[in-house]
């Protein structure tokens, strides 16, 4: 009960109520409170501001939009918006937190170097793909996990309208559609409150453990500083946090085309079969992805081995994908494409045959279909 005081006060606090902010309907009201929160800086419990604080005790950033910048997508280039998942692993938990709040230790730093190979399509050209390899720098929870899963923050743009198509599909066709790079979650509130736990170190009432991911081998992080006093019921945020984040996301965008229609290079898409999985349409959404996941192969297999789902990621959608090249590329769940070319080339397992409809394509119609995807 105290928390979600608490909550209402920092709600008020923080979009500034008299102070200018002037929403046309009580929607955009929570959508500009949600903004404030995406964008927020959380402190550590015991801090001055009492409000809604209670990040940590392990992290790997202080707001979402540090990884998520503008809703936009993470950029591997300053690590920004990296994270590496484990299989639940008893030292280290979901995910390695390379930061915590002062007095306790972070679990490590996350250092990426490159394994890179070459591909030699049916013309003769050359292609150089790159894989990450990752290490922990000064593991500080025990002995480094065998598997792990590195993953890249994904655009958010346009999140709204996919729950939007989801939630107007039938049940069947829904099923096994979703959010998070794997597809796991159903809900749109899946992933929030998975960032919330795993990345801020701020508990929900659906995972009301203050100490986030800070394992039973990790008793220091246990007993350390969070935002749940003795006696509050409760978790360190209210729902009502949660669902003013869902409102800024739902509020934000889809990404709109560089280019107009281009029949020709999406013919050769379809041709392709690409579009068996980066499917056009979804009900009224333009999105080129069924939102499934997918066995793409070895290649993009991480994580454990033994795992039958460590090959399977989610169809990424290619809206917005022109835009992802003009910034420097970073496709993939990893971020390790840096163009189009390299993407396709990693894709196998279901996969395999568009590959080989892509690598035996006369170079003219190769550069009409990257010219496709550039448009996006
Ligand atoms: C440390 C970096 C980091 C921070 C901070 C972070 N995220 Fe993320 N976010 C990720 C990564 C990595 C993924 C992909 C995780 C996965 O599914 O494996 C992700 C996925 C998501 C998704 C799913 C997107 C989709 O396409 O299905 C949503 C929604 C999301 N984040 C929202 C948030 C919100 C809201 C916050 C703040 C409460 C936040 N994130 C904070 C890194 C971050
Ligand atoms: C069997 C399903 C499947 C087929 C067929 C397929 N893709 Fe994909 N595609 C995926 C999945 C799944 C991902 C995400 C993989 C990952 O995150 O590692 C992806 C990712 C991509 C990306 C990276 C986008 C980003 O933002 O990271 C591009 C570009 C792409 N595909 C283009 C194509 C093209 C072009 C074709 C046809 C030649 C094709 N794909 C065929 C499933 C498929």
């Amino acid at each position: 009960m105290r928390t979600a005081l608490r909550a209402c006060a920092a709600l008020m606090i923080l979009v500034g109520l008299g102070g200018g902010v002037s929403p046309t309907s009580a929607r955009d009201l929570d959508a500009v409170i949600g903004e404030s929160l995406f964008d927020r800086v959380w402190t550590v419990a015991g801090a001055s501001n009492r409000g809604s604080d209670g990040l940590g005790p392990l992290f790997n950033a202080r707001a979402c939009v540090s990884c998520h910048a503008g809703g936009g997508a993470g950029e591997l280039e300053d690590g920004r918006g990296l994270v590496l998942r484990f299989p639940d692993d008893p030292h280290y938990g979901r995910q390695l937190q390379t930061g915590a709040v002062q007095g306790q230790e972070a679990e490590g730093g996350l250092a990426v170097s490159w394994r890179r190979e070459e591909r030699v399509l049916d013309d003769g050209t050359r292609v150089e793909l790159r894989a990450p390899v990752w290490r922990i720098e000064e593991p500080g929870a025990g002995p480094v996990p065998a598997h792990g899963s590195l993953r890249l923050a994904p655009s958010l743009a346009g999140l709204g309208q996919v729950e939007t198509a989801l939630g107007a599909a039938t049940q069947e066709e829904a099923a096994g559609r979703g959010f998070g790079l794997k597809a796991d979650h159903a809900s749109l509130a899946g992933p929030v409150r998975e960032a919330l736990l795993l990345d801020l170190g701020l508990s929900t009432p659906e995972q009301p453990a203050p100490w986030g991911d800070c394992t039973a081998l990790q008793p220091t992080c246990r007993t350390g500083p969070h935002g749940v006093e003795p006696g509050d019921a409760g978790a360190e945020l209210s729902p009502t946090i949660v669902n003013a984040l869902l409102a800024y996301l739902r509020d934000l965008p889809a990404p709109r085309p560089l280019a107009g229609p281009d029949p020709e290079g999406e013919r050769l898409f379809m041709q392709s079969g690409c579009a068996a999985c980066h499917q056009p349409r979804l009900g009224e959404l333009v999105a080129f992805s069924d939102y499934r996941s997918h066995d793409l192969g070895e290649g993009l297999a991480d994580g454990d081995p033994a795992d039958p789902q460590a090959a399977f990621w989610r169809t990424a959608p290619l809206w917005g994908l022109g835009r992802k090249l003009a910034n420097g590329g970073f496709l993939l769940h990893d971020g390790r494409a840096r163009d189009a070319t390299e993407a396709i080339l990693w894709h196998g397992g279901e996969a395999e045959g568009a590959v080989a409809a892509f690598s035996v394509m006369p170079a003219a119609a190769r550069a009409r279909l990257l010219k496709f995807l550039e448009g996006l």
